[in-house]
């Protein structure tokens, strides 16, 4: 008889977004006539640039002629894109990474998920808390992660570092000593960033204890302010303990093209393993790549237009941002976020639950955020916005919100 990887029968509950999906599902089936304004997963609106949409015609194009027709992708990502990634994303801010230490990838997501397999599964992990709750769950199928404790909500072998107003949502070195560091600046959920020399200190740490940053930068197109790194490269010492994690989703609106990277350098090792070899082989054997014309739109991100017009979507949405962050700090509300990062992150009023607040939020302003606590215990209180709407909606919905009664 076959027996299942029960680790899986550990995790509570269903995936944060999915859980909300079915909430709204149900309140929508429920109230018919009500317009509901989705300001939850952090998804995109605004149509591909342009310059995108072009790269994918003429990729499509060439799929459709024998002479320049293409079948599997190199295992690693075609050389075309990883060139430009290299240079813009990295040479050009000062950051050591070349070429072949890119992995191409369907998304940052998966890479998040999966990057975990390379390591031992006695590695102790360190997650910020609130924290992208992919991180956590991964590493609770691997078996990673020890017994859940549903008082605490807290799992008995994961160190957990808060991420509180009290230490403006940037999280302290810990007391115990983590072998693997998950970190994302901008930060989802909170929206909070470090600065270069705060990141230094990470950087230093995980080279003196051994341990491994995996860095997620999905957000580093939305920061606005000069101190605050692009990547986790720009610090001296990362080639040695960071790997980082790329998405093309909000950048560049792929949420539904799918496109990213992990940047593992040569220098990462364990003893004399390099991790990067463990990555190729990795992504060699379960793997087949982000199809040729999605890495071709990728390329157009990087072309001049596509720059100028990626530029302006992200303003496009960073306008949001300011609006909502502006608005519900008018009417009352303890707001952060939305200055570095397409997310704000607020405190529920009158003490109400994150849930609370859902639901309050839903039935009285018809509008969907996500709750804190689906990130973690310390995200009790707390309810994130996402920016990512249309403009018109963004306004209505702050409108809405400003005139609920609290
Ligand atoms: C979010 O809402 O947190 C993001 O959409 C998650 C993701 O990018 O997978």
């Amino acid at each position: 008889m076959f027996k299942l990887n029960d680790n899986y029968l550990k995790l509570p509950g269903s995936y944060l977004f999915s859980t909300i999906g079915k909430k709204v599902s149900a309140y929508s089936a429920a109230h018919p006539d009500k317009r509901i304004i989705r300001l939850g997963i952090g998804d995109v609106t605004q149509p591909l640039a342009p310059a995108i949409i072009q790269a994918l015609h003429r990729a499509v194009d060439e799929m459709g002629k024998a002479e320049t027709f293409r079948g599997y992708a190199p295992d690693l990502g075609y050389e075309f894109l990883r060139s430009a990634m290299a240079e813009n994303d990295y040479k050009a801010k000062g950051c050591d990474i070349s070429a072949d230490e890119i992995f191409v990838s369907d998304g940052a997501k998966c890479d998040s998920g999966n990057i975990q397999e390379i390591f031992s599964l006695d590695n102790r992990i360190a997650v910020c808390d609130p924290v992208y709750p992919v991180y956590v769950d991964s590493n609770v199928m691997a078996g990673r992660t020890g017994t859940y404790d549903p008082s605490t909500e807290m799992w008995s072998d994961v160190i957990y570092m808060p991420c509180t107003a009290a230490n403006n949502f940037a999280p302290q070195i810990p007391k115990e000593t983590p072998d693997l560091i998950y970190l994302c600046f901008p930060n989802n959920p909170t929206g909070a960033t470090v600065t270069k020399a705060q990141l230094q200190e990470w950087v230093d740490y995980a080279n003196k204890v051994g341990a491994v940053i995996i860095y997620d930068a999905a957000y580093e197109a939305y920061i606005s302010e000069p101190d605050v790194p692009h990547s986790i490269y720009e610090c001296e010492g990362a080639r040695t303990c960071a790997i980082e994690l790329r998405s093309f989703s909000k950048n560049a609106g792929f949420t539904g093209v799918r496109l990213g990277c992990t940047v593992v350098p040569k220098d990462l090792k364990c003893g004399d393993t390099a991790l990067h070899g463990l990555w190729a082989r990795r992504h060699g054997t379960k793997y087949n790549g982000a199809p040729y014309i999605v890495q071709r739109a990728g390329e157009a991100v990087y072309s001049e237009e596509g720059k100028a017009q990626l530029k302006e979507q992200v303003a496009y949405y960073m306008k949001n941002a300011s609006y909502i962050y502006k608005g519900l700090k008018e009417a009352g509300f303890t707001v952060s976020g939305g200055v570095n990062a397409p997310y704000i992150w607020l405190k529920t009023p009158d003490g109400m639950t994150s849930w609370e607040f859902f639901d309050y939020l839903l039935e009285n302003a018809n509008v969907v955020g996500t709750p804190g606590s689906g990130f973690g215990p310390s995200g009790e209180g707390y309810f994130r916005l996402t920016a990512f709407g249309s403009y018109e909606n963004t306004v209505e919905a702050v409108d809405r919100i400003k005139a609920m009664k609290l």
